[in-house]
């Protein structure tokens, strides 16, 4: 199935365009021990991508632009998601997959794999103007949402499946005494900026505030992944979200 994909891309962009993904479909337990120690856990890491656990802004435009847009949109995002949570309660649970303690961690979807919520996204026209606004570095098959960690929220230390895509953090409201490590870094978040991170390094979140910590989530392509590439996994990486039932976290 993925050779045929592959070598239709392959007649288009030339022979050696797709090794990266064929290495990431085709990974044997020893090629994994070249891995990062830390990226254990994941499932398909694209090979030779940067091991930077977390990625400076500055030192990719795309990036830093879409997060100073984010501070200009700031008290305009955050008055849209306060709103909608005084109007519509608690909202759903995320689940964590396996790596929450308690059920603190709860999601407004703005879009599921690349459909809005067309419920949820009049209530958001600052919201989806800055998403629309990011086109260009969306990873266009995972979910797009506001992530609200409850006070006591902790989503354990684990890898999420794959270095393809990265997160894209733009906090909205940073209580003091909630943070994030990646690997043996922790970051302190501050209201109204922007932060990258590689989530198939080990990571782990928590809230020890009495109030709640809100952060939009975009799912990014990692910035060193080629445009071809992008065209080949964006393929499969649809048809394996479909064979695992349409879980988020594919
Ligand atoms: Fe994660």
């Amino acid at each position: 199935m993925w050779n045929e994909i592959l070598s239709k891309l392959e007649s288009k962009y030339g022979q050696s365009s797709m090794n990266r993904v064929h290495k990431m479909l085709t990974e044997t337990p020893k090629d994994k021990k070249s891995r990062h120690p830390w990226q254990n856990g994941a499932k398909y890491i694209l090979p030779n991508l940067s091991e930077r656990m977390v990625m400076e802004l500055e030192d990719y435009p795309e990036f830093s632009q879409a997060g100073d847009r984010f501070g200009d949109k700031h008290s305009r995002i955050r008055d849209e998601i306060l709103g909608y949570l005084d109007r519509t309660g608690r909202p759903e649970t995320h689940g964590g997959y396996g790596t929450l303690e308690g059920d603190q961690w709860r999601v407004v979807f703005l879009n599921r794999i690349g459909r809005d919520e067309a419920k949820v996204v009049p209530s958001f026209p600052e919201t989806m103007g800055y998403i629309r606004s990011c086109a260009p570095i969306l990873y266009p098959i995972a979910g797009i949402s506001f992530s609200v960690l409850e006070p006591g929220a902790h989503i354990t230390p684990h890898c999420d499946r794959t270095n393809v895509f990265i997160h894209f953090h733009q906090s909205v409201i940073a209580p003091s005494g909630c943070g994030l490590k990646v690997g043996d870094r922790e970051l302190v978040f501050e209201e109204k900026k922007s932060y990258l991170f590689d989530p198939s390094f080990v990571h782990e979140a928590w809230n020890r505030s009495a109030y709640n910590r809100i952060h939009l989530i975009l799912p990014v392509w990692h910035p060193g992944i080629t445009h071809p590439e992008r065209e080949a996994l964006t393929e499969i990486f649809s048809i394996l979200r479909e064979l695992s039932g349409g879980r988020m976290e594919a």
